[in-house]
């Protein structure tokens, strides 16, 4: 099927997104390599496709729309050119195009109702990289980056204590798969745990 062996196209795919990822600290390398890793345990357990699993994982966020103007189509279409480039097959390279331009939480009601297992596993692990330690990272940093209070009681949805409760605690009851849900479940708790504490500090009490 391909030209090259798996191994040397997904290394490749993993370089050339480092070299050319535009984003922001929540957006960045690490983001794609921790989504990376996260897609490669879940693929396995759920014994769905790894090279196309890792391959759109590795291009899921090549360029966010936020940094794009809004434009929603670069990401997708740098992702096309670069596997168009590697020679990667038409039907290959059109499955992974699909999973990216469809796993954004923002654009979750238009996704496919039929989901493959490929796409599934992809949409958790950029999921659940919100959630736990690191989603509290990200949610501050991205907060930060947009000048956003910690916490406002007067006006939560501009604080980012607010994005938790409109989007981060969601996330568990999202999960596609049993394993996507496991993991979920302990990030989620962790959430709650650091919740809890902050709103006790918050008043002094604790
Ligand atoms: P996606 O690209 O996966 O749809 P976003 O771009 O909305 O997700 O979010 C990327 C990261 O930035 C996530 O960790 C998310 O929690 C964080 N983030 C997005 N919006 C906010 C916000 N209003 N306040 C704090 N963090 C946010
Ligand atoms: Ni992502």
């Amino acid at each position: 099927m391909y030209r090259m062996n798996k191994l040397n196209i997904v290394s490749m795919t993993a370089n050339y997104v480092r070299n050319n990822l535009i984003g922001d600290n929540g957006h960045d390398w690490p983001h794609t390599y921790r989504v990376w890793n996260l897609g490669k345990r879940i693929a396995e357990i759920e014994k769905a496709d790894l090279i196309t699993v890792e391959l759109s994982c590795l291009l899921h966020d090549i360029a966010d729309a936020k940094f794009c103007n809004g434009d929603e189509s670069i990401g997708p279409a740098k992702a096309k050119k670069w596997l168009q480039s590697r020679n990667i097959d038409f039907m290959k390279t059109n499955e992974i195009i699909d999973i990216i331009k469809y796993i954004s939480f923002r654009k979750r009601d238009e996704a496919p109702k039929k989901k493959s297992i490929e796409f599934q596993v992809v949409q958790d692990s950029d999921r659940l990289d919100a959630m736990g330690a690191i989603g509290i990272a990200r949610a501050f940093s991205y907060g930060g980056f947009k000048g956003r209070d910690i916490y406002n009681f007067d006006n939560m949805d501009d604080s980012t204590i607010g994005h938790f409760y409109n989007k981060l605690l969601l996330l568990k009851d999202l999960m596609n798969t049993k394993t996507g849900k496991k993991i979920a479940e302990e990030r989620h708790n962790f959430m709650e745990l650091y919740l809890k504490q902050f709103l006790k500090e918050w008043e002094g009490e604790l």
